[in-house]
């Protein structure tokens, strides 16, 4: 049985208290033996999270991060200031980041470097919108997000290189990807990473991820794991979600 990553990401969803309660109970689901669970909660639950998840001996990672240490920047955060709360892991170049927040190629390797100079494992999400698919687009704009993240990146030896797959029509909306495509896209990714830093990176599916289809996508060969959203949010659907996996 492959070792398998179990990312929840709980975006905006939660206050810092729904968010402790929810953390109390991820402690008291177990999850398949030898199995990485990382939560990402919002930036105000970090403190109030952390020491619940380190106790369960699950992780806790940044959403988004800032890619200066420090200084003038109003309203952002750092991976440096995550760190000293506990984050081991960060989230980079999330879709809703990138379109919603209009993060560019270029500050997601930012981010992505900032990450690393930490020593927190970073976990690069790429995807592509329903207008790319449509156009044939898919290995063009995957290459692309690719290239500018890792090309010429010295990845450490040590810390896992883990990239997710979230194609941007499949986020939020009920429809997932088919497993099979996202097994095949996953492998494309996998081979154009091990490309670009010699290194195989661990393939992760997020897209409406649920409890009906997580199988699905955990049995493919080179679908390490999920990141999960509104299913991660909820104490009733991600004990659902992990029941599968037993
Ligand atoms: P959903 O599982 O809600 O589709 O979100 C996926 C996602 O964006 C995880 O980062």
């Amino acid at each position: 049985m492959k070792k398998l990553y179990l990312f929840a990401n709980w975006k905006m969803y939660l206050d810092a208290s729904e968010s402790e309660k929810l953390a109390r109970a991820f402690g008291k689901i177990s999850s398949p033996r030898g199995s990485e669970v990382v939560v990402f909660p919002s930036a105000i639950a970090v403190s109030a999270v952390a020491p619940i998840l380190k106790k369960n001996k699950l992780s806790i990672g940044a959403q988004n991060i800032h890619w200066a240490d420090h200084g003038g920047f109003t309203g952002e955060i750092s991976a440096a200031m995550y760190k000293d709360f506990g984050c081991t892991h960060a989230l980079a170049g999330h879709s809703e980041r990138r379109h919603l927040f209009h993060e560019s190629d270029h500050d997601v390797r930012l981010k992505l470097e900032a990450i690393l100079d930490q020593k927190m494992t970073p976990a690069l999400c790429v995807g592509e919108t329903l207008e790319e698919r449509k156009a044939g687009k898919v290995e063009e704009v995957l290459e692309r997000q690719l290239h500018s993240a890792y090309a010429n990146l010295l990845f450490p030896k040590g810390i896992d290189l883990i990239v997710a797959y979230e194609p941007v029509w499949a986020i939020g909306t009920g429809e997932s990807c088919d497993p099979k495509e996202a097994e095949r896209v996953v492998e494309l990714i996998g081979n154009s990473v091990k490309k670009l830093t010699g290194q195989t990176p661990v393939g992760l599916y997020g897209g409406s991820v649920s409890a009906e289809n997580i199988r699905h996508y955990v049995d493919q060969p080179n679908i390490q794991g999920v990141l999960v959203g509104g299913a991660s949010a909820d104490k009733e659907s991600w004990s659902a979600l992990i029941e599968k996996l037993s």
